[in-house]
């Protein structure tokens, strides 16, 4: 049964005001956060481990929390109306359940689950590069514990995959060389990281519930509970990018070393690292997987930017801009940046 702002009990107020975010001092995070704080519509908690060494925005406010004592999770999103969770892949497996079932106890209705990237609806692609099943399951748990969940299909960030090195979109810009996949003219649907979250604070921005029966074709929350948010900055190939890389760096081909590689051989290489245990293999068949000729990560033709009232195309240059900027920053994430 659908349910009406006017079914509430008295006192209901029509808004989400209250989030709390995991990861607000991270790569997607701190994105997020900024953008929230900036609608001036919410009050944003960073739940934080204590020995975080993340840089937390101005603004926002702080809950120390230990995945050890499910007692400072409840208690941190204790009155919280929106859980974001923007994890390190590198965190242990159960640390996402711990948040899901710490929500569950505090009563937060809505979840915004790790994701943040490609098409959920696209199984085989989830089930190629290992991160459906998983993400399948932190659904299925939000939904088992009573809460709604709304997910994030993005495709990759394009700012940080360009500059997160060779093992993404081929670019290794210390030394100046690119692995191109196949042809390169595979193309992706990606999203900045800047779109991500001016789409975050958009869903999070809109009316939580429908007035009342005929009010519900308008768009609020409730038009994406359960369903992912679908939102894309450009669709590009390798060689797009490289030609805007060699623009912002005032570089020509002879400045690069260019290597070919078979998406199929690096999926298949990346795989079995990733089955002996070497997580470095991952990102490797992750984005060979969704440069795939045949089967390549597009879902700009679901992208809701028009809904949202986003940007529907952004600046090439200004996008490479921002991620060439990032690379050494990224750099110093080594640990991180390995998976
Ligand atoms: N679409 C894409 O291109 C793309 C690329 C990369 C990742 N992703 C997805 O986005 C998610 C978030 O990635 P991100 O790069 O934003 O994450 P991140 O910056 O690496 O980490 C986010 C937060 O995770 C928390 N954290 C780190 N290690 C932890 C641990 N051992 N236990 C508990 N918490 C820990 C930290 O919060 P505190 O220090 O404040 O506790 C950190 O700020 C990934 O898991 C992945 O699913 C998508």
């Amino acid at each position: 049964m659908p349910k009406y702002a006017q079914d509430q009990p008295a006192g209901f107020k029509n808004a989400i005001e209250r989030v709390a975010i995991v990861g607000a001092g991270g790569t997607i995070g701190s994105h997020i956060a900024r953008a929230l704080l900036e609608t001036g519509k919410h009050t944003v908690t960073a739940l934080s481990r204590a020995d975080s060494s993340n840089k937390l925005p101005t603004g926002i406010h702080v809950a120390t929390v230990d995945y050890a004592d499910e007692a400072t999770l409840v208690a941190a999103l204790t009155g919280q109306q929106f859980l974001i969770i923007t994890m390190s892949p590198t965190a242990p497996r159960d640390t996402h359940s711990k948040l899901v079932q710490a929500a569950a106890k505090a009563g937060v209705p809505y979840i915004m689950p790790n994701g943040w990237g490609p098409d959920i609806e696209d199984v085989k692609f989830g089930e190629d590069t290992l991160l459906g099943p998983a993400a399948q399951a932190a659904r299925d748990e939000i939904e088992r514990l009573g809460m709604h969940w709304v997910t994030v299909c993005c495709g990759f960030w394009y700012d940080y995959s360009l500059a997160g090195g060779e093992a993404r979109f081929g670019f290794d810009f210390a030394k100046r060389a690119l692995t191109v996949y196949d042809d390169g003219n595979t193309k992706n649907s990606t999203s900045t990281l800047a779109q991500v979250a001016r789409a975050v604070a958009k869903v999070l921005s809109l009316d939580e519930l429908p007035r009342d029966e005929n009010d519900s074709s308008r768009l609020t929350l409730s038009t994406f509970v359960n369903k992912p948010v679908y939102v894309k900055s450009l669709v590009l190939s390798q060689n797009e990018m490289f030609a805007s890389v060699k623009r912002v760096t005032g570089t020509t081909d002879a400045d690069w070393t260019i290597t070919h590689e078979d998406t199929k051989t690096r999926y298949a290489e990346g795989l079995a690292q990733v089955r002996t245990g070497n997580m470095a293999g991952f990102g490797k068949l992750l984005y060979a997987r969704a440069f795939f000729p045949d089967e390549a990560q597009d879902l700009s033709r679901k992208a809701q930017n028009g809904l949202l009232g986003l940007p529907e195309e952004e600046d090439l240059d200004e996008a490479t801009r921002v991620g060439i900027d990032s690379v050494q920053e990224l750099q110093s994430r080594a640990e991180r940046m390995a998976h």
